[in-house]
């Protein structure tokens, strides 16, 4: 497969698409970034600092030191922020909730699209996210917007928890599932929407290797047409 391409995997949570994007860039030997993790860790920085959401002076001086790195690892990515290894604390429901309130603000927005396109400028490079295709890279080689049913995606985050040992309830998790898919797509800056030229891909009853083959499977055809 030729190398260098920019693949943009869009879609609400829990669609699949960090465990495909992964996966793939593990078999074409891609840097993989993980977008909703840089708001992650810009909701734990504000979280940290006592930051009022409100308070755009206080966020920009935020975002004007804040560090945040991706770095490679064989077990999965581990995020630092400010140089700090966060990747666990950032998976956990307060920066979960506060994740999605805090990508709603403009500016926060412009400085993770900044960054986003820092990395993947040299291109061989798979990132996902809510507006990769539509913002970050709209000239992306391939775009891909993933897509399941509310019910399957809340039972995906909920097994995930349960093998972590934590306790939820699956209703719990399916309400704040729709709350954040609100929240992503009403949102007046880049909202969640899937790019005209994305393609679409129902995982609701696909396992995780079928997903990763059906983006394989695109990519070569394009390629061998
Ligand atoms: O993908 P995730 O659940 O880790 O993302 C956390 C939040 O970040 C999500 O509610 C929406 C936001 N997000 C975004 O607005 N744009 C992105 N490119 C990635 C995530």
């Amino acid at each position: 497969m030729k190398k260098g391409y920019v693949i943009a995997i869009d879609g609400p949570a829990a669609s699949g698409k960090s465990t495909t994007a992964r996966m793939l860039a593990r078999k074409l030997k891609y840097i993989y970034i993980d977008t909703g993790a840089m708001y992650r860790a810009c909701a734990l920085c504000a979280l940290q600092r006592k930051i009022d959401l409100e308070d755009e002076n206080s966020l920009e001086k935020m975002l004007q030191d804040i560090k945040i790195e991706i770095k490679y690892a064989e077990q999965g990515n581990r995020i630092y922020l400010n140089g700090d290894d966060v990747t666990a604390r950032i998976r956990e429901a307060d920066i979960t909730r506060l994740s999605s309130r805090i990508a709603v603000i403009g500016i926060v927005r412009e400085k993770m699209v900044e960054l986003q396109r820092k990395m993947g400028a040299q291109g061989g490079v798979i990132m996902d996210g809510r507006d990769i295709g539509t913002v970050v890279f709209p000239d992306a080689d391939f775009k891909f917007f993933m897509t399941a049913g509310v019910k399957v995606r809340a039972r995906r985050r909920w097994e995930e928890a349960v093998a972590k040992g934590e306790e939820l309830n699956i209703k719990d998790v399916e309400k704040e599932l729709i709350w954040r898919d609100q929240n992503d797509t009403n949102r007046e800056h880049s909202p969640l929407r899937k790019a005209d030229d994305a393609m679409e891909i129902d995982t609701t009853s696909l396992s995780v290797e079928e997903q990763v083959e059906c983006l394989l499977n695109q990519i070569r055809e394009r390629e061998n047409a």
